[in-house]
C-alpha cells in the first residue's frame, strides 16, 4: 500500500509537469493504458490471498480514479492554454490602418505600343496580330525571300526541329492580313519578334510594329506623309524626316527612315552619334511578288509597308539609355512609368 500511494504521487507529479497535450497523452498511456503501471497493479491482485483482494482492489481503483481525474483537469488547462496561444498569435489590431494594395502600372513598352496603336487607329489603320511561332512561308518565302536568299542570313533565326521558327520580324503579319482581309486594307501589327542575338543593344526578344496599307492609288508620297505625321505625333514635337535608299526583299523601292534627333534637335549629341539623325524605321512600296503571294492583284493595287522597333521608340520617347532595363523588371525602374 505504501508502494501504491507513492506510485500515485509520482503519477500526479508527472501529470502536473506535462507541458503539452501530446506529453499528457503519453503519461496517460504510461499509467492507465493497457500495460500502464496502475493497470499492472490490478492484474497483480490475483496473487493476493482471497480475503485481501476486495479491499486492495478498491484502493487500486481509487488510485486510478484520482490519476484519471488529474489527467482530465490537466487536459482542460492545456487545451485552454493552446486556444489562448492560437488567439494571441492571430491577434489583429483592428484600429491599424489597412496595408493597401500596391498600385501597378503598365510596362513602358506596353504604354508606347498602346500609344502607337492609338495614333495609327486615328489614321484609319486596324490592329492585326499573327503568331510568334511562324512557318517559313509567312516569315520568308511569301515576303520574297526565296530559299537560299542571302537576306535570310541577316535574320539569325531560331528554328524548331519541325522547321517552324520564331518570327524574326512582324512582316509575316502583312501576308496573313492580306490573305485574310484582301484589298484594300490598312493595318498595323505590333508584337514580339526573336533573333539569336544578344548584347548591349540587342535582346533575343524585342518588339516591332509593322504597318501596311494597300489600295488602288497608294503612293510612296502617302507613306512619307503618314510616317512623318506619326513621328511628330508620337514625339509631340516638330521633327525633320529623311529617307535613305535601302534594300528589303519585300519592298521596292525600299528606304531607311531617319528623323532629326529628339534630344539635340539635329545639332549632334551622343544619342545620335553626332550625326543629328536617328534611324527609326524601314519602309518601302510592297513588292508585286508579295502582293501576288498574298492573293492580291498587283496590277490593280499598290501598297506601302513599314517596320519599326517599339523598344527603340520607347527608349527615345522616355529617355531610357539601356535596352536591357526593359527586360530586367527592376521595380525601381518600372515604377517611374506608373503615372506617365
Ligand atoms: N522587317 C524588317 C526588319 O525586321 C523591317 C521592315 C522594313 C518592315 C521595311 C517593313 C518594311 O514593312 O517595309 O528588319
Amino acid at each position: 500500500m505504501q508502494e501504491l500511494s507513492s506510485l500515485v504521487e509520482r503519477a500526479l507529479a508527472e501529470v502536473a509537469a506535462c507541458a503539452g497535450l501530446a506529453a499528457l497523452d503519453e503519461a496517460r498511456v504510461r499509467w492507465l493504458g493497457k500495460k500502464g503501471t496502475l493497470t499492472e497493479q490490478l492484474k497483480s491482485l490475483g496473487s493476493l490471498p482471497a480475503a485481501e483482494r476486495p479491499a486492495a482492489g478498491l484502493r487500486i481503483n481509487d488510485a486510478k480514479t484520482r490519476v484519471q481525474a488529474a489527467i482530465e483537469a490537466r487536459r482542460e488547462v492545456l487545451t485552454r492554454e493552446e486556444i489562448e496561444r492560437t488567439l494571441a498569435a492571430g491577434k489583429i489590431d483592428v484600429s491599424l490602418p489597412g496595408r493597401g494594395e500596391g498600385r501597378g502600372g503598365l510596362h513602358p513598352v506596353t504604354k508606347a505600343r498602346l500609344r502607337i496603336e492609338a495614333l495609327f487607329q486615328r489614321a484609319g489603320f486596324e490592329v492585326a496580330t499573327g503568331p510568334e511561332i511562324e512557318d517559313d512561308f509567312h516569315n520568308f518565302e511569301a515576303l520574297n525571300f526565296p530559299l537560299n536568299h542571302p537576306a535570310r542570313a541577316m535574320h539569325d533565326t531560331f528554328y524548331f526541329p519541325d522547321g517552324k521558327l520564331l518570327r524574326t520580324h512582324t512582316s509575316p503579319v502583312q501576308i496573313r492580313a492580306m490573305l485574310e482581309r484582301g484589298a484594300p486594307l490598312a493595318v498595323v501589327a505590333p508584337g514580339r519578334v526573336y533573333r539569336c542575338d544578344s548584347d548591349m543593344t540587342h535582346s533575343p526578344m524585342f518588339h516591332q510594329i509593322e504597318g501596311l496599307k494597300v489600295g488602288e492609288a497608294v503612293s510612296f508620297a502617302n507613306m512619307k506623309a503618314m510616317l512623318h505625321g506619326f513621328l511628330q505625333a508620337f514625339f509631340e514635337q516638330d521633327l525633320a524626316m529623311r529617307l535613305r535608299p535601302s534594300y528589303f526583299p519585300f519592298t521596292e523601292p525600299s528606304a531607311e527612315v531617319d528623323m532629326s534627333c529628339v534630344f539635340c534637335g539635329g545639332k549632334g549629341c551622343r544619342t545620335c552619334k553626332h550625326t543629328g539623325w536617328l534611324e527609326i524605321a524601314g519602309c518601302g512600296m510592297v513588292h508585286p511578288n508579295v502582293l501576288m503571294a498574298s492573293g492580291i492583284d498587283a496590277e490593280r493595287y499598290s501598297g506601302y509597308a513599314f517596320g519599326m522597333g517599339i523598344d527603340r521608340l520607347t527608349m527615345l520617347r522616355y529617355g531610357v539609355n539601356d535596352l536591357r532595363l526593359f527586360f530586367e523588371n527592376d521595380l525601381r525602374f518600372l515604377e517611374q512609368f506608373r503615372t506617365l
